[in-house]
């Protein structure tokens, strides 16, 4: 956990917030994502960096959704994936890892894969350390999860579930193409409240996938 969390991903990032100067945004954009992060098979050894980015109960019911219980624990996590890796799978959850500097910066899964239908869920899209967010990292880790649902996969349609007011998330979840489908109004219960979330989905028609 250690050697990721602790390497120097700040330098690659000032480089490109620089090229961004000189660039149209737009053109910065395509760039960046198309080089900048790649699936990893997620593994033991990235346990503790989820621990460590869940720092409470909210940012995880936020992230995760109600499947894993506040604090994490590595006995959790290992309990967790537990044969996730045997045939069928119907689960394939990734590290994402920063090309430029090999240090891992986040979490996702395509999950539910339902053969029968070719679709799955988009789940526990998560980018880390906090101030990582925002730089494009999650969008270039969607982009890599729906290109290997869609190219490896052979699925249909993917769908996720991102809480209403997400809208990082799910302005991110937009830049790839998913549509917003339906809400699910006060699905999830955190405390004294009730939290709504939106159903989102993209169809492998619809998808625009970006060449470097
Ligand atoms: C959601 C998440 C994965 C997105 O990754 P990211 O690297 O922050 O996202 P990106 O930088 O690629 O894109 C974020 C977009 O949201 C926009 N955004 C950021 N904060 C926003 C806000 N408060 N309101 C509206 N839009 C916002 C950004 O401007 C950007 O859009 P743009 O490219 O059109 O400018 C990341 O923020 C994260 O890990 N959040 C915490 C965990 C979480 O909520 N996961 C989602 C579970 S469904």
């Amino acid at each position: 956990m250690g050697s990721h969390e602790g390497s120097s991903c700040s330098r690659n990032e000032r480089n490109i917030e620089k090229g961004a100067e000189a660039l149209s945004p737009g053109l910065e954009r395509r760039r960046y994502h198309a080089r900048v992060i790649e699936l990893v098979p997620f593994e033991e050894s990235h346990f503790d960096l989820l621990i460590q980015w869940s720092p409470s109960a909210e940012f995880l019911l936020q992230w995760a959704g109600p499947g894993l219980d506040f604090p994490l624990t590595r006995e959790q996590l290992a309990g967790e994936f537990a044969g996730a890796a045997r045939p069928p799978r119907a689960r394939h959850p990734f590290a994402a890892r920063a090309t430029d500097s090999g240090r891992i910066v986040g979490h996702g899964e395509i999950g539910f894969v339902d053969r029968r239908n070719r679709s799955a869920r988009l789940r526990r899209i998560l980018i880390g350390p906090a101030e990582l967010r925002g730089k494009g990292h999650g969008e270039a880790l969607v982009r890599a999860l729906v290109r290997f649902a869609f190219e490896e996969l052979d699925l249909h349609r993917l769908e996720l579930g991102v809480f209403d007011f997400n809208q990082a998330a799910i302005r991110c979840y937009e830049r790839v193409g998913f549509v917003r489908e339906g809400t699910l109004r006060e699905s999830r219960r955190r405390g004294d409240e009730w939290w709504s979330s939106c159903v989102m989905g993209l169809l492998r028609d619809e998808w625009r996938p970006q060449r470097s």
